[in-house]
């Protein structure tokens, strides 16, 4: 019986269109996914939207339509992108469909029966685009919305509560006991010591000033708390409480054989490892294996976002650079915790420097000497013969089990970079051997020979560790080297490409005029 593998992306509000930094998040978690399907994991991928709340009524209102049709309309544009990134989901959950709002309900009933929500009076303070109420001591220093910092007012209603603290001990200690459960490290000692430390206060979980929500069943005025809501969905999507609960049954388990990895953006990691863990508890339902909160793309003027106007479109870089070159920069370019940049001059300096030269040119430079000196056919692999070979291979073995040491953590740029510093580790290995004096010496045929044989192992191994990052190129690589689509246990055979016959083809990545192109990524993004 195979492992089981189940990975999801936040859901993303329906309040816009979405930009990089959501393509980000989307692209890591395919990557995840797709090397651990590689790996022989039985994988379940979760992405969806999340529908509901003020927000969203607000601008369907402005916009002159239902707020149905509107998220409808945005839901199109998600999919679409997703399809153009060749994301290779399982499922895709909408707070809105009818199974997911029978689940809440019933989530939310259950608790009420338990006594975990009672009914009360809200009075807080409240930041309307975040949807989030506030404690007088959670607000930042200018008194505004601590995730945003925008301005919160004060704001009173009935409402249900949930009884958090009665879960706090329970949850403190499963921290301790499950030093895995959020990553990066800091990211959890900030939310033990500024949130659960100090003590949860009982959470708002309804609301009724609005009503684009899902409405509580035994009192219907009231609409659930979009994030009760929105959490819900990495159980509901599964089947939790439904008459087909096969999934749920099959993929929710966190034990050796059994994993969920939540990956969710910093700024949610609060919503993640402190409510959601203590729905669960309530439950009696297993807690997810990791929590993974990743850093932000940031702008020169500071984080991409759909309020702040300052984005890039995922589809303005696909369709002019391809998916593959999008893919590669989300997926390299940012160390996965951290924030990274982007800006037009990094984002075309990579796609030359690591697609068209590093990878791209040693490609068409192989093929072309195989050609040249032995009629397109790989020679047999013999072995080494000297040590400039024998170093290559001592490194190509450090670079794949690097890869898969870092894919197996997540770190996802990581186990990218380990196979493109094996690429520039076998452009290395040209200059090293010199081929084209080896093809001057008769004598030197073997040595020659071994060249062209590691060459192509290296693009070889490559191909078969890009899979995850890029989903085009590697097939294109498997046709010019002339192998048929290898398995994962192929990487570390070193026959594998054995009297392949390569086929000479186009450059995989047009060398890009970085003027022309920076000019073109700035007047494609909208100015505010
Ligand atoms: O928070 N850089 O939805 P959301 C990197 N609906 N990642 C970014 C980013 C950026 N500049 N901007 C957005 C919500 N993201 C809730 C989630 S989950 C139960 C409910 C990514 O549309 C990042 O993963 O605001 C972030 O957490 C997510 O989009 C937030 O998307
Ligand atoms: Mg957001």
């Amino acid at each position: 019986m195979s492992k089981t593998f189940y990975i999801t992306t936040p859901i993303y509000y329906t309040s816009g269109n979405l930009h990089i930094g959501h393509a980000y998040t989307t692209v890591i978690c395919d990557a995840i996914a797709r090397y651990k399907k590689m790996r022989g994991y039985d994988v379940f991928y979760l992405t969806g939207t999340d529908e509901h709340g003020q927000k969203v009524q607000q601008k369907a209102l402005q916009a002159n339509k239902t707020p149905k049709q509107f998220v409808d309309e945005l839901v199109n544009g998600i999919k679409e992108l997703w399809s153009n990134l060749k994301i290779d989901y399982n499922h895709f959950i909408r707070t809105t469909d009818d199974y997911h709002v029978e689940t809440v309900q019933k989530v939310f009933s259950k608790l009420i029966e338990q006594g975990d929500i009672y009914k009360g009076v809200y009075e807080g303070w409240y930041c309307t685009p975040c949807e989030a109420f506030f404690t007088e001591s959670q607000l930042d220093e200018n008194h505004n919305c601590p995730d945003c910092g925008r301005p919160v007012h004060k704001a009173q209603e009935d409402a249900y509560f949930f009884k958090m603290s009665k879960y706090a001990d329970k949850l403190i200690k499963y921290y301790e006991e499950h030093p895995e459960f959020v990553e990066p490290e800091s990211r959890k000692n900030e939310m033990i010591n500024s949130f659960l430390k100090p003590g949860l206060e009982d959470l708002c979980v309804s609301r009724t000033s609005f009503d684009w929500g899902v409405k509580v069943k035994e009192d219907p005025k009231h609409v659930v708390y979009v994030w009760i809501d929105a959490l819900t969905n990495y159980i509901s999507a599964l089947g939790y409480t439904q008459e087909n609960d096969d999934l749920f049954k099959k993929f929710w388990h966190n034990d050796e054989n059994h994993e969920i990895l939540h990956i969710v953006g910093k700024e949610i990691v609060r919503f993640h490892v402190i409510y959601w863990p203590i729905i669960l508890l309530a439950l009696d339902l297993p807690l997810p294996t990791k929590i993974f909160a990743h850093g932000w793309i940031i702008m020169k003027d500071g984080k991409m976002g759909k309020s702040k106007g300052n984005v890039v479109e995922p589809n303005v870089l696909i369709n002019r650079y391809g998916l593959d070159a999008l893919r590669y920069y989300l997926t390299n370019a940012i160390p996965l915790g951290n924030d990274g940049l982007f800006t037009p001059e990094l984002f075309i300096e990579k796609v030359n420097t690591d697609l068209a030269n590093n990878l791209g040119n040693l490609l068409s430079r192989t093929v072309s000497m195989v050609i040249k000196y032995f009629d397109g056919v790989v020679p047999t692999y013999n072995g080494t013969l000297n040590e400039i070979d024998e170093n290559l291979e001592k490194d190509a073995k450090k670079f794949i089990n690097r890869y898969e040491e870092h894919f197996d953590k997540y770190e996802v740029d990581e186990a990218s970079s380990a196979v493109f510093d094996y690429l520039s580790r076998a452009n290395k290995y040209i200059d090293e051997s010199q081929p084209w004096v080896l093809a001057k010496d008769e004598s030197k045929r073997e040595e020659l020979a071994s060249v062209m044989t590691h060459l192509v192992l290296a693009l070889y191994q490559s191909a078969i560790m890009l899979q995850p990052f890029l989903v085009e190129t590697p097939s294109k690589i498997f046709e010019q080297l002339g192998a048929s689509t290898p398995n994962y246990e192929d990487l570390r055979n070193l026959n594998a490409v054995d009297g392949l016959n390569v086929v000479k083809g186009t450059p995989l990545f047009p060398r890009l005029e970085i003027e022309k192109e920076i000019e073109y990524i700035q007047s494609n993004m909208p100015s505010k």
